[in-house]
């Protein structure tokens, strides 16, 4: 007797291999929900997707080298960059914490109102006020102060060079390393 379909096993529901890729590759330094521990792994939880996209793609096609990243990138398909990014973006980022409060009090300054004699504008203006981002932006808010002045110090000397029009090199170049500390404090609380 042929055995009735409703009686079959259920099939068990595949696991979707980007999820998988993400909470066995990728967790060992970013975490399976984005709050990388690590000063040095930057947090993907709650990144603006669009940016996550942009990143991925830079990285894949070498417009972003960064030689701890490298080794992992032949895992990435092209095809996986979107469901990836929308993975991260939806992750709920857990709070950064601030080290030094003076210093980022005077990072507050730089964020919100920028340098204006050295040619400097306010954070703000393109991460919003409390560092969330935006789809033309990415969020900032919560970021490990050392990934963060890691990002400034690269943007400045070039060695990451995939800023359309070089808007963060030539904002980075303007702030001494002082201010890049205080700002990625700041950064750290928002
Ligand atoms: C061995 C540690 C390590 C592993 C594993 C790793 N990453 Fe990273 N990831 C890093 C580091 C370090 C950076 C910062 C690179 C830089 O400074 O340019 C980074 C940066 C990123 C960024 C850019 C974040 C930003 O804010 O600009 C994304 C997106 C990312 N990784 C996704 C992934 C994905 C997806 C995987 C798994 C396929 C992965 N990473 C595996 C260490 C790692
Ligand atoms: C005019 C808009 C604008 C302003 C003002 C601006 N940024 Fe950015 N920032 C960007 C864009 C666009 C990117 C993404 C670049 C890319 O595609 O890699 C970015 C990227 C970054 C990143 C890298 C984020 C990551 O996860 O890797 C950091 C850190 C950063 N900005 C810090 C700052 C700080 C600090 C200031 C103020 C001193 C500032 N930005 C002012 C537009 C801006």
């Amino acid at each position: 007797m042929a055995v009735p379909l409703a009686c079959a096993a259920p099939a068990l529901a595949a696991p979707d291999p980007v999820e998988t890729l993400a909470t066995t590759v990728c967790q060992a330094c970013h975490m399976s929900d984005g709050n990388s521990v690590v000063p040095q792994f930057p947090k993907l939880a709650g990144q603006q997707a669009t940016y996550l996209e942009k990143q991925l793609a830079d990285f894949l096609e070498g417009r972003r080298r960064n030689e701890v990243m490298e080794p992992f990138l032949s895992q990435v398909k092209a095809r996986d960059i979107k469901e990836l990014a929308a993975y991260y973006a939806a992750q709920v980022p857990g709070p950064g914490v601030v080290l030094d409060p003076e210093l980022a009090e005077a990072g507050r300054r730089i964020y919100e109102d920028g340098n204006e004699g050295a040619g400097v504008p306010g954070c703000e203006a393109c991460h919003q006020l409390q560092g969330e981002g935006n789809v033309r932006y990415p969020r900032l808010a919560g970021q490990h102060q050392a990934y963060t002045i890691q990002e400034m110090l690269d943007f400045r000397s070039g060695q990451r060079a995939n800023d359309k029009g070089g808007l963060m090199r030539r904002i980075s170049e303007r702030l001494t390393d002082e201010e890049i500390r205080a700002v990625a404090e700041y950064i750290a609380g928002l």
